[in-house]
């Protein structure tokens, strides 16, 4: 997030530490076969942290090399991308760049009008997925397809002409500014096409291209749909909002439709004059300034005192049909209101749709919705409508036979109206209640508090094997210890928890990517074990074994990383970790550069870093073609100053902020314009992108 942009998670404090022969030595107790790998196969650089044992197994390298084909790159601050070895990284699609008829060209200084950018490219692409055209036979196409992505906020020091205050570049705030923001949002749904040299561009011509914005007329679907907390002036029947927002990942379903996530909903909101909130505005973060977009300011629907059940219409999770581009998208309640990550859709062996789905806010909780209905392969219609019933679990993860062995036991309880105490002693009045609060029915079952949930990715080659990105937490571990309230009073990340099994480390700087395996690798089953693949640190900079600093066995000089947020399966089986943490390399983060993306064994545990991002970017968003020779990536919000060791600096030596670089935006990161003259202007602030990520000699992306 921008620095202009406060979000919920703010900067961390860091304290650290790290390695140990002790968590090699536990690793191996645990599954012995790791033995070879981890005593010979992680390379030089853990060596002095095991006490100087043996060299490098050339065996041990062999079989990682079969599952990680390709050559780690290194770390670095610098203001391009980095790709190993026989790569090559072309950008697709770009912040502005015109998708519908009668969009302009960026123009380069931000000049758009909202009329303008809402046929333009989207702000901070997040979350995509390509669906591939399907050929006579019914094979889905790996050379077209439509890229249905992300546009998660905007980043407004890059997104507007400075106004003409000089303090706040932002100031005077207009009606058309807030307008213009809501267009900067929601979805792009793009045609692209690979050329014959293995290159890709996007059709600017496709009738497919569409935009969904901030203002986007979508439909209330599912058992919410018209509750009187969703009720407004504007929609006094509660069955139809306008706009998505901070739609941050994604899924994708079997019947072809591509399901978005809303997030941190509560920034956009905020109010004016005096207001008490209530416990359901503080459960969810509501606050009387937001984030600082401002929309409240200009835009009744944004102001709580105008419009107090607005954001109820958000923190919903939104279908969207790509191949229907005047299909009305469905924000799907079933599934629960809470900060949606991503949802990850697998289909159970009985034909029942499971959603995977975190809530990620420090100490909030992971849920997984159950279909009542079943998938059906042969009817594509038949599944419209499969995600608005069924029923909505949320997880306990317990320290099972032991503690502090970082694996364990867990179980999901329902949400369902009338059990668990979800009912009128408890003040719930109906399921379209519980799903509307469901954070506060999660508080009531005693949900497990976890390490702000990311990205939830399911092993594609082992029923029932879920990954999550617990990307960090600096709110845990403290004295005294407090948990989210069962009655449902907690103002959000005001908690305190202890640490536990799951979440082992006290002020979690680099955070961890824990798995679970439901019993019988039925993904509806309701019980689960559970154990953590990697915990992410820094064997450089800290020297706290005890305290895991330095990270798991799997954690080394060469690969190490912090904050993993997007997780996905390739169809090979190879777990893809993407990172949105602190990019300063310097202290707790000393020699982890900018953010990176990294491919991991997960029978071996063996991580290798497989490209790095520009100056002040978050990598996210991957996706495939079916052929697996094009990946897709996302590079978002390249510029974001944060604490970067390149932040430019004003005539009296202190670091440039927000103010500073909107009035002077191509003096950090240029990525990725430097030097195109397709630029209008060549004017070159950096834009998140879609980047085409592909063998030069067009062969199988770590294949
Ligand atoms: Fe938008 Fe949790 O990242
Ligand atoms: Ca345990
Ligand atoms: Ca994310």
């Amino acid at each position: 997030m921008a620095q202009s942009i406060r979000d919920d998670d703010g900067s961390t404090n860091l304290s650290g530490n790290p390695h140990l022969t002790q968590i090699v030595e536990a690793a191996i107790a645990r599954n012995p076969s790791r033995r070879a790998f981890l005593k010979t196969g992680l390379g030089a650089s853990l060596l002095p942290f095991l006490g100087g044992v043996a060299a490098c197994s050339s065996v041990s390298e062999g079989e990682v090399e079969k599952a990680l084909g390709f050559k780690s790159v290194s770390t670095g601050s610098g203001d391009t991308m980095v790709v190993p070895e026989g790569y090559r990284a072309e950008t697709l699609y770009r912040w502005g760049d015109p998708l519908l008829p009668g969009a302009p060209d960026f123009i380069g200084d931000a000049s758009e009008t909202w009329q303008q950018a809402e046929l333009q490219a989207g702000d901070n692409h997040d979350a995509m997925h390509y669906f591939g055209f399907r050929a006579a036979d019914g094979a889905e196409q790996s050379d077209r397809g439509l890229l249905v992505i992300n546009h998660e906020y905007i980043n407004p020091e890059y997104y507007y002409v400075p106004g003409t205050d000089p303090a706040n570049w932002l100031m005077p705030f207009t009606l058309d500014k807030a307008k213009k923001g809501q267009a900067g949002h929601g979805i792009s749904v793009v045609e692209v096409r690979r050329l014959a040299t293995g290159a890709w561009e996007y059709v600017k011509s496709s009738t497919f291209n569409r935009r969904i914005t901030g203002y986007t007329p979508i439909e209330i679907a599912g058992p919410a749909r018209g509750h009187e907390l969703m009720r407004t002036a504007a929609d006094p029947a509660g069955t139809q909002v306008l706009g998505t927002l901070n739609n941050c990942a994604a899924g994708f379903t079997p019947w072809g439709t591509y399901v978005t996530c809303e997030e941190n909903f509560n920034g956009y909101f905020g109010w004016n004059g005096p207001r008490t909130p209530t416990a359901l505005e503080n459960r969810y973060g509501l606050s009387a300034g937001g984030f600082g977009y401002l929309w409240h300011t200009v835009d009744a629907r944004f102001d709580l005192n105008a419009e107090p059940n607005e954001p109820n219409r958000f923190g919903w999770v939104v279908e969207i049909d790509p191949f229907t581009p005047g299909s009305t998208p469905k924000k799907r309640t079933a599934l629960g209101r809470f900060k949606h990550e991503n949802a990850e859709v697998v289909v159970a062996a009985n034909g029942k749709v499971v959603v995977y789905m975190g809530c990620d806010e420090r100490n909030e909780y992971i849920y997984k919705f159950v279909s009542s209905g079943t998938y059906n392969a042969s009817n594509t219609a038949a599944n419209a409508n499969l995600l608005d019933a069924g029923t909505l679990y949320v997880g306990k993860f317990e320290a099972g036979a032991a503690t502090g062995d970082r694996m364990g036991s867990g179980s999901w309880v329902p949400l369902v109206f009338g059990g668990n105490g979800l009912d009128a002693a408890s003040g719930f009045t109906s399921q379209a209640d519980v799903l509307i609060r469901a954070r506060q029915a999660a508080d009531r079952v005693g949900a497990t508090m976890m390490d702000r949930p990311e990205w939830i990715a399911a092993n594609s080659k082992k029923s029932g094997e879920i990954y999550i990105a617990l990307t960090n937490n600096n709110r845990r571990g403290t004295t005294p210890a407090s948990s989210n309230r069962a009655d449902g009073a907690t103002v959000a990340g005001s908690a305190r928890p202890a640490v536990d099994d799951a979440n082992p480390r006290a002020d979690n700087q680099w955070g961890h990517v824990l798995r679970w395996n439901e019993a019988g690798g039925d993904p509806t089953a309701t019980t689960f074990t559970w154990d953590i693949f990697v915990v992410a640190g820094n064997p450089k900079s800290v020297t706290d074994r005890a305290n895991l600093r330095s990270g798991s066995a799997n954690v080394t000089l060469e690969n190490m990383f912090n904050s993993p947020d997007g997780l996905a399966f390739d169809s090979s089986g190879r777990l893809w970790i993407q990172t949105d943490g602190s990019f300063a390399n310097t202290g707790n983060f000393d020699g982890q550069g900018n953010n990176q993306m990294l491919a991991a064994d997960v029978s071996t545990g063996e991580i290798r870093r497989f490209l790095v991002g520009p100056s002040g970017c978050e990598v996210t968003g991957v996706t495939w073609t079916p052929d697996r020779r094009t990946m897709f990536v996302n590079i978002q919000h390249p510029g974001e100053l944060g604490s970067h060791p390149n932040v430019p600096k004003k005539a009296d030596g202190s670091n440039y902020g927000d103010n500073d670089i909107a009035r002077d935006a191509s003096r950090f990161s240029k990525f990725p314009n430097a030097g195109d003259a397709t630029v209008v202007g060549n004017s070159p602030r950096p834009r998140s992108c879609t980047i085409v990520v592909r063998r030069s000699d067009n062969g199988v992306v770590a294949g």
